[in-house]
């Protein structure tokens, strides 16, 4: 909690700088027509995804928070993200690039004038720069959006990092066991928290034991060596339809050459780097792995107790390495490279119990479907989470290299169908603890 307004402002105008650094990067990286196109009928044009986060911080933070006048109230519609599936997004009547960079400045102009103006407290929108810190965590959400459209863009490489340090040691063996007992999940104090991490309550769990690191791209290789694409019974029935129908037998943008694997990352092909965890399976492919390797994944509630119990205390952590916001050496977040880091990287991000990485490098699938947490309130807007909420969605815990730590927290919870495969998604697998724990 920050309570010096001015302090609260600076916080707030640097996560929507951030933001906007990114976005520029983003789409000034490639020329008009590959902002325009449809690159993969799973993702909007890169122009609909600008001009949409200047719409909505128009709504939110010029006419919900400052009260203004509505600058291009016509193309609200437009850029309605429920009202048009992204198939339906490059026939719209979309605003031009250059059109579109000029509305989201100019939102942006009169946003830090509110942003000035508006006392910060009083109302929930505006309490701790609320709305703002939403907004930010927004754009952010679609830089990262974008950059799986260009992860799936064709065409010669647009973006560059230097690779993430490795830093893989002393990893305290494959797996830990976490104790059973009560642990804090969710949470009612972080400031800029979204309505679904709400509230902070209690949860019970047997002992269980979970791996130290994300599963790799070697483990990973076992799997389908060991013919796992080929062989039904470790796959939930609608995966194995997925696999047959779509003749799968192997993560997205892999493809084999000579008695090898490579893959394609951001316009560069590449052999695959063992060492890195394994990235671009579906929910079903970490499932099926998982079986066939005698283990399950854990459930959402056992990834937040490995990521945030801290034994000593008895407290849960805002992130795995304590109460600090993330930097460079806990863990790879915010686009700072372009890759995961090998598995068993950033000791400095390390959970009391020894778990690793489970912050940034890749979203991790827990087995657990998108629930709200008892005495959920749905806030600022229902199509935030709760319209999502039931069986249809599977639940990835703890950002990848492409997530801002804005928009990463220990409680932080994303979701997705269990069939996606282009986003940065990898997994970890876990157990129930045995006799030799008792
Ligand atoms: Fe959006």
């Amino acid at each position: 909690m920050i309570h010096d307004p001015e302090k609260l402002r600076d916080r707030a105008a640097s996560a929507l700088l951030a933001a906007r650094t990114r976005t520029q990067a983003l789409t000034t990286c490639v020329d008009e027509p590959d902002l325009t196109a449809q690159h993969s009928p799973l993702m909007s044009p890169l122009v609909w995804d600008l001009a949409h986060i200047g719409n909505q911080e128009e709504q939110w933070l010029m006419r919900a928070v400052g009260g203004l006048e509505a600058l291009r109230p016509e193309i609200d519609s437009v850029y309605d993200a429920f009202e048009h599936p992204r198939a339906e997004r490059p026939s719209l009547p979309l605003l031009a690039p250059t059109e579109a960079h000029s509305y989201v400045d100019e939102v942006r102009g009169r946003v830090l004038d509110v942003l000035e103006k508006t006392p910060l407290r009083g109302d929930r929108l505006v309490e701790q720069a609320f709305a703002f810190g939403m907004v930010a965590q927004h754009e952010q959400q679609h830089d990262e959006t974008m950059l799986i459209t260009h992860q799936l863009r064709r065409g010669p490489a647009a973006l560059t990092a230097p690779p993430p340090p490795d830093t893989a040691e002393g990893v305290v063996g494959p797996e830990v066991l976490v104790p059973s007992g009560h642990f804090t999940m969710g949470t009612s104090r972080e400031p800029w928290a979204l309505d679904n991490e709400r509230p902070a309550h209690h949860r019970l769990l047997p002992a269980f034991r979970i791996d130290t690191t994300p599963v790799s791209n070697a483990a990973y290789l076992w799997f389908i060596e060991d013919g796992g694409y080929r062989e039904s019974r470790w796959w939930a029935p609608e995966g194995w339809r997925m696999v047959c129908e779509n003749k799968l037998e192997a993560p997205l943008f892999w493809r084999r050459e000579g008695s090898g694997w490579v893959r394609r990352s951001f316009g560069v092909t590449e052999p695959i780097a063992p060492e890195e965890p394994v990235l671009h399976v579906s929910w079903y492919e970490a499932d099926a792995y998982a079986r066939w390797a005698g283990r399950r994944l854990p459930s959402e509630a056992e990834w937040e107790k490995a990521a945030r119990w801290d034994p000593h205390t008895g407290y849960s952590r805002r992130y795995p390495w304590g109460d600090e916001d993330p930097g460079p050496e806990h863990a790879n977040l915010g686009q700072r490279h372009l890759r995961p880091a090998p598995v068993g990287s950033y000791p400095e991000g390390e959970s009391p119990l020894g778990v690793r990485q489970l912050i940034g490098d890749v979203w991790e699938w827990t087995s657990g479907d998108f629930l709200p947490y008892p005495g959920f309130q749905a806030f600022p807007y229902r199509e935030y989470s709760e319209v999502f909420f039931g069986d249809a969605y599977k639940v990835l815990r703890g950002g990848s290299f492409a997530v801002d730590p804005v928009a990463c927290r220990g409680t932080f919870r994303n979701w997705d169908l269990p069939v996606r495969r282009q986003i940065f998604a990898g997994f970890r697998t876990a157990r129930d603890a045995g006799p030799e724990d008792a």
